[in-house]
């Protein structure tokens, strides 16, 4: 078979973004633009991904990981001598080459592999992705022929008025035969109005040399966006974020209002889902069937069980279980794990702690480094006192405890199978199993005492 490889173009400053954070970097759905642009090509079967990264490519490499090789390109001379820097990866090398910029995340493997079947069939040395654009400002125009060939393609900056009115732009993704491609480039020149050397100048070059040179023009303009300053990175949110939500709509989940929902590509959700408005559902998260979540939730990284009910809350790094009840307003932080059927409500914060099936914190508590049996409850105003300014302690609850209310439970501190800890109590020390455990100062009543010195106030 045909080897593959990718080149990804990711060095550029990003000026129009007017920003410190490098331009690849940006999320779409909290996905870096860059990560968007790998994970679509990932299905395309590729021997070898390179991708060109300029200066803060450090921080690049956390989200490409092993996925690509990286390249760095000192001076952004162009996007053809981006092209270049890959060259000592992958010259001499028989193959097709993809190169894809990392400013356009939503084009999807569907349309890559279309191109590579179009550029295979046609035996092309360089085939052009290609678009109708609505509003072709900005872009790289394509120059066709009396006969509808491609001639080249010119930039916005460089080219005539009557070039101008093309509304058929390239993408920026190009599929061409390897050791063409390289070649090639060493012709490209930087005799331009922005002094760069272009890419698409490669088209001409072939085409000058009687190669054969294509394009594939792919009918949704939208997913081709390319992401040059914040008003078009909006622009991409709103398109993946409505593809991502008819996608689980199509699948049986239902979202009250998918103009205010937002939920990330790992996400996974099970039919009979109902999310409310306002919803932020992040990273890797997995909602089981029959959940309803929201209005105005933000879970990420969560597992959340079935027919678990999760409002207005906020949720990371967690695992909620089965019919588990959750909010309104409660934090939960990562490491929690809820058991099946229990109830974190309305203001309580749980971080790092287990709590077991049917346990209740049902209101203003903090749960924090806590291991909390099965079948407990514990009171309103409960806090387990973890910190002691310099390490955290253990809280441990058996099953079948009950806390009273406005309890403080010292860490690290047991509290036994079954007992009891009455109201307003600090507890130090373990409580035995059953037990029941006082730790308050005792009630005085002094009789006659309020009109006492009521009268002695008249005087
Ligand atoms: C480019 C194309 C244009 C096309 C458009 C599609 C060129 C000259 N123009 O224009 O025809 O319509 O994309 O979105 O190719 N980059 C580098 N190193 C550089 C310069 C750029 O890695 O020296 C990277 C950028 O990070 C970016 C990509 O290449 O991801 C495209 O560069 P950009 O400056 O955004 O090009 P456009 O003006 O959008
Ligand atoms: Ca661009």
């Amino acid at each position: 078979m045909t080897k593959r490889f990718a080149v990804i173009l990711a060095a550029g400053k990003g000026t129009r973004m007017k920003s410190k954070l490098y331009k690849v970097l940006h999320p779409i759905l909290g996905r870096p633009m860059v990560q968007h642009v790998i994970e679509q090509l990932k299905p395309v079967n590729l021997d070898k991904m390179v991708t060109i990264v300029g200066h803060g490519a450090e921080e690049v490499s956390e989200y490409i990981g092993d996925d690509s090789q990286m390249v760095l390109q000192e001076e952004q001379l162009g996007t053809g001598h981006a092209v270049l820097q890959a060259e000592e990866r992958l010259k001499n090398q028989e193959g097709i080459t993809i190169v894809v910029c990392g400013d356009t995340p939503l084009i999807t493997h569907e349309t890559y592999q279309a191109l590579f079947d179009h550029h295979e069939r046609e035996g092309a040395k360089a085939t052009i992705l290609t678009a109708k654009a609505p509003d072709p400002a900005g872009y790289g125009r394509v120059i066709r022929d009396g006969e509808n060939e491609v001639k080249r393609i010119v930039e916005q900056k460089d080219a005539t008025d009557s070039e101008l009115l093309v509304d058929e732009i390239n993408t920026g993704t190009y599929c061409f035969d390897n050791k063409a491609l390289f070649e090639a480039l060493q012709h490209v020149s930087n005799d331009n109005v922005q002094g760069e050397y272009y890419l698409p100048d490669v088209i001409e070059i072939l085409q000058n040399r009687g190669e054969k040179v294509s394009a594939f023009q792919t009918p949704d303009f939208e997913e081709t966006l390319g992401i040059n300053d914040r008003i078009a990175l909006a622009q991409a949110e709103k398109n993946l974020k409505r593809r991502i939500n008819e996608k689980h709509m199509r699948n049986g989940v239902t979202l009250i209002d998918p103009d205010n929902t937002y939920i990330s590509p790992e996400t996974i959700i099970e039919p009979d889902v109902v999310i409310h408005p306002g919803s932020i559902i992040k990273g890797n998260t997995t909602i089981k069937t029959d959940a309803e979540i929201g209005p105005h939730t933000e879970i990420g990284n969560c597992f959340v069980g079935q027919a678990s009910v999760i409002k207005q809350s906020v949720a990371n790094d967690s695992y909620i279980g089965d019919r588990v009840k959750v909010g309104p307003y409660s934090h939960i932080r990562p490491e929690a794990s809820i058991g099946n059927e229990a109830k974190v409500g309305n203001f309580v914060e749980v971080k790092k702690s287990s709590l077991g099936d049917n346990s209740k914190v049902s209101h203003l508590s903090y749960i924090g480094d806590a291991e909390i049996g099965t079948n407990v409850n514990v009171g309103c105003g409960t806090i387990t006192v973890n910190y002691d300014g310099k390490n955290k302690y253990l809280t441990t609850i058996e099953d079948d405890a009950f806390i009273g209310c406005n309890s403080n439970l010292v860490a690290p501190v047991t509290v036994g199978k079954g007992s009891y800890v009455a109201a307003g109590s600090t507890i130090t020390k373990n409580v035995p199993e059953d037990a029941l455990s006082i730790a308050r100062g005792r009630q005085t009543n002094k009789e006659g005492y309020a009109s006492r010195i009521r009268n002695q106030k008249k005087d």
